[in-house]
């Protein structure tokens, strides 16, 4: 592979240098040389802290990061996403979710065309039909209130409304429930049914193609279930859906007007605060959601005009791609240290790794460094007691995302010191670790010492935030979003395009039809064998 330009941007080549003289800085020396360093390198917008103080960064690193960051374009890269330009190149689409949260008198088009109005018509629709759910009025075929509702989707039309379910489960509206089937294997379906009345049961079927082949099969198993208890008459009032498609939806049985609209230049993982957030909106209610998109939007404008060294995501983007480019780190963890948000690094991990998980550049010539890192993580504290070994002292560099809440998140208030002074400790704990010599202060045998040294200086970011609130959830998804949008930039890639998805799905129809018999393709001997052994065993 040859060198790029990116490689040989300015910026790079002084990142290159900074790199190679490195030598043995250590966090606990940058902290040491430098005592104010943890109240310096700190960033505060929209409610949320960032403490970057414990990164492998100099005050020059930092410069020649967001220099590099300049010279790869992100202010126009910036400007021309919020201004609809067709950045979306490969799909030659608009890359509009930031219209999502827009006020209704702001203007923002695509093609000529005032996305705006369009937005608030169908965010009110979404309002009145909640409300209906909500009072009654919109009821099941049997009269009764529906009460249970059923996500039927995957991917972006899925993990977004799961997370913001359980992270908001505060806010709930009081008896709502939510379920989630997202996976084709039928005991995701099976599983939920078993817990439904029919009568107060509300499907969504959430797709943004409606071709999808999970939603479209466990959307048809269910819509058999509801028609075998409550007879076809009630099909219009227990399913309602939300999709670009509107002749599949109809063709589904599902009226036009029960159906919730968005637009093709709102990507799948970028969809949680479109018409993708109906089951959000009906556990929350109309309010928290419209805080929801006041979070997301004042993040937009942070984004939009914070200077770069104060912008947050433009820091979390260039942190991680300094790790990644510089350091070879293979893998970066989101750690939340709240129970509610559990399914974040779940949802983060669709939107950088099918965003940014590319491996040619715009122009379709090869990257010559590496793109997204994997994205793993589990909540704290429960992460603790299972990988954080590997992360204090295995071998490998990954750099942490830590996120934690002043404000308790039960009302088990005691806890919550408990739970913030583990998020502290860890994040301590990380940096700066434990030496020989303060192990052997302790009196522990020297056999002993070099299995209990943990050497710290491993890089974490901490953030803050006041309460896990519908606004601070908005707040920290665009965040991500902006991050995410920043790294692309650099690395010069589309990254709201997924076309990696679809040898897959390809694959997996022609395998079916060899399954069910009706053709015979040819594959690898590996594949033919076990798919032979299959039907063998299923039809002996
Ligand atoms: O297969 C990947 C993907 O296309 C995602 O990008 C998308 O979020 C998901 O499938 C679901 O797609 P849809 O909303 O069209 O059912």
């Amino acid at each position: 592979m040859g060198r790029s330009q990116l490689q040989d941007s300015r910026a790079w080549q002084q990142l290159l240098a900074q790199r190679a003289d490195w030598g043995e800085t250590t966090l606990a020396g940058l902290f040491r040389d430098d005592p104010t360093r943890g109240e310096r390198m700190v960033a505060a917008a929209c409610g949320i802290t960032l403490d970057y103080s414990k990164n492998w960064l100099r005050a020059e690193t930092l410069a020649a990061l967001l220099e590099l960051a300049r010279e790869r374009g992100l202010e126009a890269q910036r400007a021309a996403m919020f201004a609809g330009e067709h950045i979306n190149r490969t799909e030659d689409r608009a890359v509009l979710h930031v219209a999502l949260r827009a006020p209704a008198d702001e203007e923002i088009f695509d093609q000529g065309v005032n996305v705006v109005p369009e937005v608030h018509a169908v965010l009110q629709r979404m309002m009145d039909f909640c409300d209906r759910v909500h009072a009654g009025t919109w009821c099941g075929a049997s009269g009764k209130a529906l009460r249970q509702i059923v996500n039927v989707g995957i991917g972006g039309s899925y993990l977004g409304p799961e997370m913001a379910y359980h992270a908001l489960r505060r806010y709930r509206v009081p008896g709502i429930r939510e379920y989630f089937v997202a996976n084709v294997d039928g005991a995701a379906l099976e599983a939920v049914l078993a817990e439904l009345d029919p009568e107060q049961t509300l499907f969504v079927i959430a797709s943004k193609t409606f071709t999808t082949l999970e939603t479209m099969t466990n959307a048809q198993a269910a819509r058999r279930w509801l028609v075998a208890a409550l007879g076809e008459a009630a099909v219009e009032r227990h399913f309602v859906a939300v999709s670009t498609n509107d002749a599949a939806v109809a063709a589904f049985g599902i009226h036009p007007q029960n159906s919730f609209g968005f637009w093709d230049w709102v990507g799948g993982r970028y969809s949680m605060d479109s018409a993708i957030g109906l089951a959000t909106m009906l556990a929350i209610g109309a309010a928290g959601f419209r805080d929801l998109l006041a979070g997301f939007r004042a993040m937009d404008e942070h984004f939009l005009h914070a200077p770069l060294a104060q912008n947050l995501p433009v820091l979390l983007g260039v942190i991680a791609l300094w790790y990644n480019n510089f350091w070879q780190a293979q893998s970066q963890a989101i750690l939340p240290y709240a129970h509610d948000l559990r399914r974040f690094p779940a949802y983060l991990q669709q939107l950088q790794m099918e965003s940014n998980g590319k491996r040619v550049d715009l122009d379709g010539v090869p990257l010559t460094v590496d793109s997204s890192p994997v994205i793993w993580g589990e909540p704290g504290t429960d992460g603790q007691h299972s990988f954080y070994q590997l992360l204090h002292q295995g071998t490998r560099l990954v750099p942490c995302d830590l996120i934690g809440f002043v404000q308790p998140l039960s009302d088990f208030t005691e806890q919550h010191d408990l739970l913030m002074a583990n998020l502290f400790a860890q994040a301590e704990a990380l940096a700066f670790g434990r030496s020989a010599a303060e192990l052997r202060a302790l009196g522990v045998a020297e056999a002993q010492i070099p299995h209990r040294v943990s050497p710290g200086n491993r890089p974490n970011n901490l953030l803050l935030v006041d309460a896990l609130t519908p606004f601070s959830l908005g707040t920290l998804v665009a965040l991500y979003e902006h991050s995410v949008f920043t790294q692309g930039v650099i690395w010069g890639i589309d990254s709201f395009d997924q076309w990696g998805v679809e040898l897959g799905k390809v694959l997996a129809a022609r395998v079916d039809e060899d399954i069910r018999g009706v053709a015979t393709h040819p594959h690898d001997s590996s594949t033919q064998r076990l798919i032979a052994r299959y039907r063998q065993a299923r039809n002996p």
